[in-house]
């Protein structure tokens, strides 16, 4: 099939390469011209495990291609997927002005049916709004059809091809049979659970889906604060937790809180769309709150155990909201390297990915070129992200480094034991050690 992807970001651009590893011919559409050129001569602009050798080679085929005229792709293509961004405003609504651009756009270029599919997440009702935006924008006495449907997207940063390709579910939420038709054969050679809804529906499984995760992570949490305080290990709970299939281990991770540029968007979002229905969302605020009040203990932590935070080196290992992405959008690194300089460290940092975009984010951090380099002269180390090679550094080496050998730990993702056998003091979260 021929399918336009309008939106080149982490969604759009996933979804273009794995639309074409499948058999599709794709066009991807971004208004941001620097993007497109860069994807024209054969760099990638994201960091996505898998996404550079796809793209490579469906670009050399041609079988994905780059524009930046909404009116190009929306000719070539009968299915046109919407993955423009859906930023949040002030008061935590999202803000759909590009969401309203694109159907605009389309209407103004369509020439034959179109099916219009929304792919970014957006508050439930958008369908309808995407609908009558492009009943006022056909040509005047336009007879031409068209339909609106929601596909929500599941992928994941850092394992998002594998997760296309391999999909839990493909939420189909369709207003005609002519619709669903198209979406199914677009998703023919994936095999996965379809569920078939009208458009509403679909909206609020993503919604839900999203915020039930984030509610698990806040709840774990939660739970990690109280086997602080009694002396219980977090990680154990979770994992006796975790085999009960009613629960299941996974998002069961405590640490530094949630971030990335969908949780915390999110569950905002969720709460003002119940607001705006009359429902006052509360596990969803205090979820919210959970997630802001699990960064302050941190920084807390490391207040109370090194004492004076004023003039400390401080290594910070991980800037990225989680592994595998060098994306830094609400980022808990964020939060915590801005509140410890602020206090007067100095901060000594290093991300495998993320440094890039770190650079254009935070200012005043010594961005190291690796691990070593980071911890030298430190008076503690804080992880933040969960990179594996974080695992496999020499610790021999970090000990004779630093100044100090402390370690707080934000994923619980060392072996505290055994760097506490080589010398290291460590402290995670919620293993009730430093009660
Ligand atoms: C999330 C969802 O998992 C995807 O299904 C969804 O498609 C995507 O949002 C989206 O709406 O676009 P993503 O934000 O890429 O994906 O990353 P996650 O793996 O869900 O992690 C989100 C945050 O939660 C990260 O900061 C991560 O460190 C944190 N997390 C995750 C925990 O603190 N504990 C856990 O157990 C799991």
């Amino acid at each position: 099939m021929d399918i336009a992807i309008v939106g080149s970001g982490y969604v759009g651009l996933v979804t273009g390469v794995c639309l074409a590893h499948i058999g599709h011919h794709v066009i991807c559409c971004d208004n941001n011209e620097e993007k497109i050129k860069v994807l024209k001569s054969g760099g990638v602009p994201i960091y996505e495990p898998g996404l550079n050798e796809l793209l490579a080679k469906y670009r050399k085929s041609k079988r994905i291609v780059f524009t930046t005229s909404i009116a190009e792709a929306a000719k070539k293509a009968t299915v046109i997927f919407i993955a423009v961004g859906t930023p949040s405003k002030k008061n935590g609504d999202a803000d759909l002005t590009y969401i309203e651009n694109v159907a605009r756009e389309v209407a103004r270029n369509m020439d034959s049916y179109k099916l219009l599919v929304e792919k970014s997440t957006v508050p439930a009702q958008t369908g309808n709004r995407i609908e009558r935006t492009i009943r006022l924008n056909l040509p005047k006495n336009s007879t031409l059809e068209f339909d609106v449907a929601s596909n929500p997207e599941f992928l994941r940063e850092g394992s998002a091809v594998e997760d296309f390709m391999h999909p839990d579910r493909v939420v189909l939420g369709v207003s005609s049979k002519r619709a669903e038709r198209l979406l199914r054969e677009v998703y023919k050679p994936l095999k996965a659970n379809i569920v078939v809804t009208n458009v509403a529906t679909a909206e609020m499984i993503k919604h839900a889906s999203n915020s039930f995760l984030a509610t698990k992570i806040s709840f774990i949490n939660s739970v990690a604060q109280i086997c602080e305080r009694v002396g219980a290990d977090v990680e154990k709970v979770a994992e006796g937790m975790g085999y009960d299939k009613r629960i299941g281990r996974s998002f069961l991770n405590t640490g530094i809180g949630y971030g990335g540029s969908c949780f915390p968007k999110d569950v905002d979002a969720f709460v003002r769309l119940a607001e705006k229905s009359g429902y006052d969302f509360s596990i969803l605020k205090s979820v919210r709150q959970v997630n802001e009040d699990q960064k302050k203990s941190f920084i807390r932590l490391i207040e109370d155990k090194l004492w004076n935070i004023k003039d400390k080196t401080i290594a910070v290992w991980g800037l990225a909201f989680k592994a595998n992405t060098d994306d830094m959008r609400s980022a808990a690194s964020l939060t915590i390297i801005e509140a410890l300089q602020a206090e007067g460290a100095s901060i000594q940092a290093y991300d495998p990915v993320a440094m890039d975009n770190a650079k254009k984010m935070i200012k005043g951090v010594k961005f190291c070129e690796d691990a070593y380099a980071a911890v030298k002269d430190a008076d503690c180390l804080l992880l933040l992200t969960e990179w594996d090679e974080f695992r496999k550094v020499d610790f021999t080496k970090v000990r004779d480094t630093m100044s100090q050998t402390v370690i707080f730990d934000g994923r619980n993702f060392l072996d505290h034991d055994a760097l506490g056998a080589f010398g290291f003091e460590c402290y995670g979260i919620g293993r009730g050690k430093h009660a």
